[in-house]
C-alpha cells in the first residue's frame, strides 16, 4: 500500500524549528519512518494555482514531504473563516464564538475540492490516503466524485461535541453526510466517538452497529484511536536537551525556586486565563509559596487575525501584568510569561526542568503536551502532572493530578498539593502514567489506524483488527425517526483497489 497522508499543517524535519502544534509534530517521526507522501500546505497562497501547483516536493526520511500553494481568493474563508471561526469554536463547545458566513464554507468547499484535485497526481491503485482533521471534513467526499475508490481514512484530532452543538454549525448536515466517504474515521475517545454516532443516528437517521455505518457511499467504521506519543524517543530526548543552553538558563535562572509549566498556543480552549486565576489564588491562599515557585507560561500566539484569538492575547497580557504587579517582588516574578515557541528539544529539556507541568484546557482533543510532560520526566524524581478531566489524555492519565478547568479554587488547592507531593507518590503515579504512554505509542497510533484502514476493504470483523483499535461498541437498534431518513444500503465493502 502506498500511504498518502493529508493535513493543514506540516512539519519538517529540523529539530531546532519552533513547533506549532500537535498533530504535525506528533505526525512527524511516523510519517517520516514510513515512507509515506505528508501532502499539506506550504503556507504560502497563489492567485493562479492549478492542482499541479506543488511549492516543493522533498524528501522526508524514507517518503515524501509535498508541498501545496493554496487559493488565494478562498485562503482566509476557509483557514481564518470555517475552519477556526466555525468549526473549532463549534468542535469545542464554544458556540458563543461560532461566527460563520456562506462565503466561508463556500471558500471551505473550494479549498477541498482543490486539495482532492492537487491529490490526484498521488493517486495510484495501490495508494490508501489517510487525511488528518477538521480542515478537510469535505475532502473525502470531493475525491470520491473524482472517481477515487481507494481506502480513505480519516482522524479527527479534536473532539467531537454532542449532537446539539455540532447542529449550531448552520452546514453540519452536508458535512457530516460528506465525512460518510471515508471508509475509516478515527477520534480520540469513546466520547467523541459516541458523540459522532448519536449524530448520525438522531440527525441523519442512520443506524450504526458494531462501529458501522452505511450511507449511499459505503460502508464506514468510526472508531477511537487515542494518539500517543512517541515516548522513549522524547525521554531521550529530555535528557540530552539538559546541556542545551536555553535549559541550562533556565535552570541558573530559578535559585532553589521551583518551577510550574504550561506549553500552549494561546487557544480559548486551553483555559489559560483560568490557569493563570488559579496561581493568582494559590499565593493568596499559600502566601509562603511566594519567591519559591514560579509558573512558566509558554503561549505561542496563534490564528492572531481571528478576533476571538487577538482578544484572548490581549486579556493574557493584562492579567499576567496584574499578577505580576501584585504579587511580585523586585528579585521574583510569579508568571514567566513568553509569546513564543520553542524547539521539540527545548521543551523537552524545559519539561524536566519543572516539577510541575499544568495542563488544564477547558475541552481539548488529546493534548501531548501533557504526554510528552510524564515522558520527559527524570525517573528518580519525577515532577507531578496537573491535567484537565476535560482533555482527552485524561482517560489514560488517571494517574495525574486531574482538575475541573473552570474551579479556579479546586486548581490552586491542587497546585498545592502537587507542589508538595513526596518523592514516593510521584514516582508512583509517573510510573503508572508511564505504563499507560508505553502501551499507546504514537507508533502503535499509526500503525493501528493503517491496519484498520485495511481491514475496512476485507471483510473482516472487528475481532480480527489489532488490539490497538476498540471499535465503538453501540446497541444495535432501530433506525431513529425524527433525523433525516436515507436509503438503506446494505455493507457491502469496496474491492481493495489492487
Ligand atoms: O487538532 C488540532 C490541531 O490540528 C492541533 O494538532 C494543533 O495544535 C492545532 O490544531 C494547530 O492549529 P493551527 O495549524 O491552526 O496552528
Amino acid at each position: 500500500m502506498d500511504l498518502v497522508v493529508v493535513s493543514n499543517r506540516v512539519a519538517r524535519a529540523k529539530a531546532n524549528e519552533p513547533m506549532t502544534g500537535g498533530l504535525a509534530a506528533a505526525l512527524l517521526p511516523v510519517v517520516e519512518k514510513s515512507g509515506a507522501i505528508w501532502v499539506g500546505s506550504s503556507g504560502r497562497v497563489r492567485d493562479n494555482v492549478s492542482k499541479d501547483s506543488f511549492a516543493e516536493i522533498e524528501s522526508l526520511g524514507a517518503g515524501a514531504l509535498a508541498l501545496l500553494d493554496l487559493p488565494a481568493a478562498h485562503y482566509g474563508g476557509y483557514y481564518e473563516g470555517f475552519a477556526n471561526s466555525a468549526l473549532w469554536p463549534a468542535l469545542h463547545s464554544r458556540t458563543d464564538l461560532i461566527k460563520v458566513s456562506q462565503d466561508d464554507y463556500q471558500s471551505y468547499r473550494e479549498v477541498n475540492a482543490f486539495m482532492a484535485r492537487a491529490l490526484m497526481r498521488f493517486n495510484k491503485p495501490s495508494s490508501a490516503f489517510w487525511i488528518q482533521d477538521y480542515h478537510f471534513l469535505t475532502l473525502g467526499a470531493d475525491m470520491r466524485e473524482l472517481g477515487v475508490r481507494n481506502p480513505l481514512g480519516f482522524f479527527l484530532h479534536t473532539p467531537w461535541p454532542s449532537r446539539r452543538v455540532i447542529a449550531g454549525v448552520p452546514h453540519h448536515r452536508d458535512l457530516v453526510e460528506s465525512m460518510l466517504a471515508y471508509d475509516l474515521i478515527g477520534f480520540q475517545t469513546e466520547d467523541d466517538c459516541e458523540n459522532f454516532a448519536t449524530y448520525l443516528q438522531t440527525e441523519l437517521g442512520l443506524e450504526v452497529e458494531g462501529g458501522l455505518v452505511s450511507s449511499h457511499f459505503g460502508t464506514s467504521r468510526i472508531a477511537v484511536f487515542p494518539i500517543g506519543i512517541d515516548v522513549d524517543g522524547f525521554a531521550a530526548q529530555a535528557q540530552r536537551a539538559s546541556s542545551h543552553p536555553d535549559v541550562s538558563r533556565l535552570r541558573r535562572s530559578l535559585h532553589g525556586e521551583r518551577l510550574a509549566i504550561g506549553v500552549d498556543r494561546v487557544d480559548y480552549s486551553k483555559g489559560l486565563v483560568n490557569r493563570i486565576s488559579a496561581f493568582d489564588r494559590l499565593f493568596d491562599i499559600q502566601p509562603s509559596l511566594k519567591r519559591s515557585v514560579s509558573l512558566l507560561q509558554i503561549a505561542t500566539p496563534s490564528r492572531g487575525g481571528i478576533e476571538a484569538y487577538s482578544n484572548l492575547q490581549d486579556e493574557l497580557s493584562r492579567q499576567v501584568t496584574d499578577v505580576n504587579g501584585r504579587h511580585g517582588e523586585v528579585d521574583w516574578t510569579p508568571i514567566r510569561y513568553l509569546s513564543k515557541g520553542f524547539s521539540q528539544t527545548v521543551l523537552a529539556g524545559f519539561y524536566r526542568a519543572a516539577q510541575v507541568g499544568v495542563v488544564t484546557p477547558l475541552h481539548d482533543g488529546m493534548n501531548l503536551v501533557a504526554k510528552e510532560y510524564v515522558a520527559a520526566q527524570n525517573p528518580i524524581d519525577p515532577g507531578v502532572l496537573v491535567l484537565s478531566k476535560f482533555a482527552g489524555a485524561a482517560n489514560e492519565l488517571d494517574a495525574a493530578l486531574l482538575v475541573n478547568p473552570h474551579d479556579i479554587d479546586g486548581m490552586a488547592r491542587t497546585l498545592a498539593v502537587a507542589l508538595s507531593m513526596p518523592s514516593t507518590e510521584r514516582r508512583m503515579r509517573w510510573e503508572a502514567m508511564m505504563t499507560k504512554l508505553r502501551a499507546g505509542t504514537i507508533h502503535n497510533w499509526f500503525a493501528g489506524f493503517i491496519d484498520a484502514l485495511e481491514a475496512t476493504r476485507c471483510s473482516v470483523g472487528p475481532s480480527l483488527l489489532p488490539s490497538v483499535v476498540r471499535p465503538l461498541r453501540l446497541a444495535s437498534g432501530p433506525v431513529l425517526s425524527g433525523g433525516r431518513m436515507r436509503d438503506p444500503v446494505h455493507f457491502a465493502p469496496r474491492p481493495m483497489a489492487n
